[in-house]
């Protein structure tokens, strides 16, 4: 057991008599309040430095801080400091909106696993860009997730997305065009290949863009996804958002799984696995993919890599392992990349 997992977790997990939202506020709120000491001595501790270059950006390391944990980037220097490589902040969406009603964020512990239904809560993509304008650089590549908000029909959805782009691109080294939440009525259909076209098409400029995939389409629906995102400039794909399936959960979360929303942690490894060996594979490595998805250890972040993955992101992993998993990951995916030089050679 690491530190984090015998005296931090269990700390953690009993807010708000485990009320896992108040966690994530108050975590947040902590590391947002974090001095340049606070973070240096956690940059000596966590911080890996194992440099590899993705459509044309530079990242110090390969393991990322996943969208929707620090949706309105309220402690973004301290996520460098934790070790991640780059982080990417949001969903946020055109209109400022508070998400869906509470609670709407579960933890399923035996499982590993988050069930959320937040529904993209967040301050707007003005005020992200007032604070980004005001924090300056971060130290590590900033990627920007942008969604549809919620009162904006699907058919003006573009012009939403492009309200967004507008205020953030500035501050994005890349940004994320998120179509596969399952918490904002009818965003997965964004995932069409006419929709995913239009906005390719809206969004293209100098700032790469990527888009994040949901881990329940099926093959031809992902490989029709591919053909538009190679033939209108995608800079990548992130595979990928959270479930709508409930497999592989253990028996004392059964009752859980009713609840609505994405599931997430280690049931979802192997299924996010299999969807980025088949871009990787249907791609040809032309497209570099961003691995997300029940990435719990070192061990699935190298696994991940093997599937085809140029870098890796964590959410529900950092939630029950803490930053030692960050540390171990990067290290993990220098030694894979060492390796994979090597065989090069
Ligand atoms: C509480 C919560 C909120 C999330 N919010 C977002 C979001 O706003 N935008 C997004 O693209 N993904 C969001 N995600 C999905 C994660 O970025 C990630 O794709 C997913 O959780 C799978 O990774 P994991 O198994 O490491 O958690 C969210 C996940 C969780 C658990």
């Amino acid at each position: 057991m690491t530190a984090f997992e015998r005296a931090v977790r269990p700390v953690l997990f009993r807010i708000g008599g485990g009320d896992a939202e108040k966690a994530h506020e108050f975590t947040l709120d902590r590391l947002g309040r974090l001095g340049e000491r606070s973070r240096s001595l956690l940059r000596a501790r966590y911080a890996t430095d194992a440099p590899v270059e993705v459509f044309g950006v530079r990242f110090p390391n390969a393991v990322g801080l996943a969208a929707g944990v620090d949706k309105n980037g309220h402690a973004l220097p301290a996520w460098p400091a934790l070790g991640f490589g780059f982080v990417e902040v949001g969903t946020v969406t055109a209109k400022a909106q508070p998400g869906n009603d509470k609670p709407r964020l579960f933890r399923l512990r035996d499982s590993e696993a988050i069930i959320n239904r937040m529904g993209f809560n967040n301050a707007g993509a003005a005020a992200l860009a007032a604070r980004l304008a005001a924090l300056g650089p971060i130290g590590v590549p900033l990627g920007i997730s942008l969604g549809k908000s919620k009162v904006t029909p699907l058919e003006e959805a573009v012009e939403d997305y492009l309200t967004s782009y507008r205020l953030l691109h500035p501050h994005a080294d890349y940004i994320a065009v998120n179509v596969s939440s399952p918490n904002t009525p009818g965003l997965r259909t964004l995932q069409d290949k006419s929709a995913v076209a239009d906005l390719l098409t809206a969004l293209a400029g100098d700032t790469p863009v990527l888009v994040k995939i949901a881990p329940d389409l099926t093959e031809p629906a992902i490989a029709e996804l591919l053909e538009v995102c190679l033939s209108h400039g995608a800079a990548g794909v992130i595979a990928t958002n959270t479930t709508l399936a409930r497999e592989g959960l253990a028996p004392a979360d059964q009752p859980r799984a009713a609840e609505a929303g994405g599931l997430s942690g280690r049931p979802l490894t192997e299924k996010a696995r299999k969807v980025v060996h088949f871009v990787h594979t249907e791609t040809d490595g032309r497209l570099p993919i961003i691995g997300v998805g029940g990435v719990m250890s070192p061990d699935d972040a190298s696994r991940m890599l093997d599937a085809g993955a140029s870098l890796v992101q964590l959410y529900s992993g950092f939630i029950y392992h803490g930053p030692a998993l960050v540390r171990g990951a990067a290290r993990a995916a220098a030694s894979h990349r060492a390796r994979a030089e090597a065989e090069t050679r």
